[in-house]
Parts: structure tokens; sequence; C-alpha cells
């Protein structure tokens, strides 16, 4: 298969610090089809050459070592890679992006587009005018997508009226994460679970998105986002369909996408009261994180005095349907947390009636998205070999937590690859499972909108939170009042 894969916004940061690695990993690991070509496209006037010795800088100097491409790996890697400027609102620069596509025919053309969202609707709509929106043509669209219904339906109706909704690839990278599609195996590819899986068998489901990283070089970016749109309505609302879909009836990318929708629309609908009681926002004040002191958000680059931007949520809410009924899901996210780490943990309800003595912590799954990547089963055993105790009490033996341990990257050490490798190989290969349809995108938005709304007539619920802590003591005491804890409290 051929394939020419076009980056807009070919200079930003998502290029050079996730789409480009990702790339090189995928071409590194032999997966990249041979006969592809990778066109940057930005505004500024480079030569390929010069746009290769930029990119090279940026791979070579790397956090990850063992990511870094050596010399001979960039020169062949680079062969690949194209630069074209152009001024994105100019049809005659669409038309040299033409010719150069149109010297061959490549099976498939992939355009990223990893600009600001208010460009979507200009570039799809000269695409089309240039006739690139031809059935070998896709495009993926990074998020933000929008900030709110309205704006996300406007981007949608754009991007719809010259690509079909199978050509139009929304990206939530949190879906490509490996243990994401571990979940799916699990709770489909197995027998064990899914009987267990509902509201008779689970007391709560948790999930924790939390970064130890403050807001960065993007203080602007962020300050007009918040931790809600960020995070909540896209990555988190993800994470919460997989888990609480039902079997798709098969592995189609549209059977899944539906289950995923019914689960948006199942969700418990937000008012004023409800935002009120069940959802915490927080913003984080100068402290400790691994050992070193970090300013408070105000003090961030490029916030604005006075902000009351939210940098952590946390939130209740219930899946209306016979499965989950009454069954509490917990979702938390925030930056500047104790450490970088995102996982789900399913709660189990405690046995229904005990013969062993003392508290039994009841079965817990844990789901661990990052640092690491695998599943842990906490479960209760005898240590055994204890005799009947002085007492003659033959039934005193005492259970103790032991933990099945699943490590992907231990278990599957060749195969792993990342999120955003991932999402371009299925980009190119057309495989739309992980990418999000406009319908659910547009759900979770009609969703989040009443929080926004209760927020924007209702200032003064901003709690604050010490940098390098799990959040508000709020976010605790919201889990608390349903009798239980977050998983690192209990
Ligand atoms: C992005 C958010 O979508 O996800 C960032 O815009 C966030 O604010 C990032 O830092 C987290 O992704 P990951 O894969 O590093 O957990």
């Amino acid at each position: 298969m051929s394939f020419d894969l076009v980056f807009f916004g070919g200079t930003g940061d998502l290029t050079w610090r996730k789409l480009m690695p990702a790339l090189f990993q995928a071409w590194r690991h032999g997966k990249l089809p041979a006969q592809g070509r990778i066109l940057a496209v930005a505004r500024d006037e480079r030569s390929d050459a010069s746009y290769r010795q930029w990119l090279k800088d940026k791979l070579t100097s790397g956090d990850d070592l063992a990511k870094r491409p050596t010399e001979d790996e960039f020169e062949r890697f680079a062969a690949l890679v194209h630069y074209l400027r152009m001024d994105l609102s100019q049809p005659g620069d669409y038309a040299v992006l033409r010719q150069w596509l149109q010297t061959r025919q490549a099976d498939t053309v992939v355009m990223y587009l990893a600009t600001s969202p208010h460009l979507f609707p200009v570039i799809c709509e000269q695409l089309g005018a240039a006739g690139l929106n031809h059935p070998a043509v896709r495009v993926v669209l990074e998020k933000p997508l929008g900030h709110d219904l309205a704006s996300a339906q406007a981007i949608n109706r754009a991007v719809g009226a010259v690509f079909s909704e199978r050509q139009a690839l929304r990206i939530d990278h949190y879906l490509g994460k490996p243990s994401v599609q571990n979940l799916m195996a699990l709770r489909f590819g197995n027998v064990l679970f899914e009987p267990l899986w509902r509201r008779e068998s689970i007391a709560n489901i948790q999930i924790t998105l939390a970064e130890s990283l403050g807001v960065g070089t993007r203080g602007d970016f962020y300050d007009r986002t918040g931790a809600l749109r960020d995070m909540v309505q896209n990555h988190a609302l993800q994470l919460l369909t997989m888990v609480a879909m039902e079997p798709p009836s098969s592995a189609d990318a549209d059977a899944i996408r539906d289950e995923k929708l019914k689960v948006l629309r199942s969700l418990k609908p937000f008012d004023a009261a409800s935002v009120a009681r069940d959802v915490v926002r927080g913003q984080y004040r100068a402290g400790t994180v691994g050992g070193m002191s970090v300013p408070g958000y105000l003090d961030e680059a490029k916030v604005p005095a006075g902000s009351h931007t939210e940098t952590f949520v946390a939130l209740r809410c219930e899946v209306q349907n016979w499965r989950w009924a009454g069954v509490p899901f917990y979702l938390r996210t925030g930056k500047r947390l104790a450490h970088r780490h995102a996982e789900i943990v399913v709660n189990f309800r405690p046995t229904p009636h005990s013969i062993f003595p003392g508290t039994q912590p009841p079965n817990q799954l844990v789901i661990k998205l990052q640092p690491d990547d695998g599943l842990q089963l906490h479960l209760l055993a005898a240590k055994g070999a204890l005799g009947p105790d002085l007492a003659g009490d033959h039934q005193a033996e005492h259970l103790s937590p032991v933990s099945l341990d699943l490590d992907f990257d231990k278990a599957f050490p060749t195969d792993r690859v990342g999120a955003y490798e991932r999402m371009l190989l299925d980009a190119l290969a057309g495989r739309l499972n992980l990418f999000v349809r406009s319908d659910e995108q547009e759900q979770a938005w009609r969703w989040v909108e009443p929080i926004l709304e209760a927020w924007r007539h209702d200032g003064s619920g901003l709690k604050t939170y010490s940098a390098g802590t799990w959040g508000p003591a709020a976010a605790s005491a919201l889990v608390a009042r349903d009798g239980f804890a977050w998983a690192e409290e209990s």
C-alpha cells in the first residue's frame, strides 16, 4: 500500500512532540508501509532539507534516550519527509498541494489537521474545492473539537459538507493506549468478567487521569479551556463508554460506536443542583511535586491574573440503564497532582456473607493506563499452613490480600506500540474503531454543557489545592458521601 500523510500544523508542538516521534517509531518497528511520503505543511518558508534538520534537532533531543534515532536511522526516515509552505486561506496553495500529491497516485492520502480547530472548516472547504476529498482521502481531526456543543456542531457540519463520516477521523489518543485495547479484550474476549460486570456485583467505578505536570507553555490555551473541556469531555468520557458499554455485535467500528453512543445517552443529565452537589472543581496553588517546588496556576506564564479556570475536576455520575442503575461512576482529572497516573478501578461488592474473621476488603480490578500498562486483580487468599488455633476455632483463618498482576510491557515486550503510533497506523489503514464518531462527540458535549452553564452562573465553587496533592478535600468528600474512597485513600 502506498500512502501520503500530510500534517497541517507541520511545525506545531503536537507534530514534533507526538506525531513525528510516533511515526518514527512506527517506521523503526517496520510498521509503516514502504511506499510512504510524509508532508509537513506550515506557513514558514523552508526547504525539505531545512525542515529535516529542524526535525532532527527535535527528535534527537527527546527525553527518552531509547526513542532517539541514530544518525543512520534518521537519514533513512528523513528521506520520507518533505515540506510545503502554505497559507491555509489561499486556494492557490491547495492547487500546489494537489500537484504535489498528483506526482503519484497514492492508495491512501491522510490529511492530519494538527492546527487550531478554528481552521478546520476553512481547511476542509479548501480541500474540497481543490478536489482533495476523493474516496482515497481521509481527514484526521485533533481535539479540541470546539469549545461547546454549538461550535462542535459547526465544525462537524463544515467537515461533513466535504468528507463523509467514514472519511472523518476524530482522534482521542486515550483510546489508542494499549490498556484500553486490553479492557475490550478483557470484557469481550473472555467469559470470566462479563457475568460480574453489572450492578449486582460492582459497587462503584473510578476513572482517574492524574498529571503531575502543570500547564507548561500552554497557559493561554489552557486558560480558555480548563480541565472539563480538556480531559473530561473527551478522554474521561471515552474511557467511561469503554467500561460501561454493552457487548457490541461485532468488532466493526460502527457496532462499537453505536454501543458507546448508547452509554453517553444513558448518562444522567446534570442540572444546577446536581452540579453543585456532584461536581468539584479546583485550581492548584504552589506546592511540591516530585521533590521540586512548583508555582501555582495563577503564576504560570500566560495565565491571566485572577483566572477562575479549573485545573481539576472530580464528578459523580450514573449510567441509567438496567446494567448500571445506581452504580456511581467517579471521574477525576487534574494537573499538578501527586504523580502521573491514569487508571480505571472497578470496585466489586463485598461477599454477601462472610465466614472468615475480620473485615475483608472487597475484590478490586485495576486497569492501569500509565505510567505502567497492565491489569491488577486484588483478591483475598488464605496464607495456608495454619493449624487450628488454641481456642479450637477451626474457622479462624485470617485472609490476606493478594494480587494477580499482569504487566503487558513484560508479557508482550516486542509488540507494544504507543497511543499515537497506533492511531496513526489505524488512520493509514482506515481502521475506524478507535476514532470518535460525530454523534458521540456531540453527545459528550451535550452532557457537559449544563456543568459549563452552571459554572458560568456561579463563580463561587472553585476550590484550591496544593500542587503535589490529590486535589481539593471536596473530591474525597464526594466519594465518602456514598461510603466509598478513592483507590489511593482506601
Ligand atoms: C491532552 C490534553 O489531550 O492530553 C493535555 O490537552 C494533557 O492537557 C494530555 O496533558 C495528556 O495526555 P497523556 O497521554 O500524556 O496522558
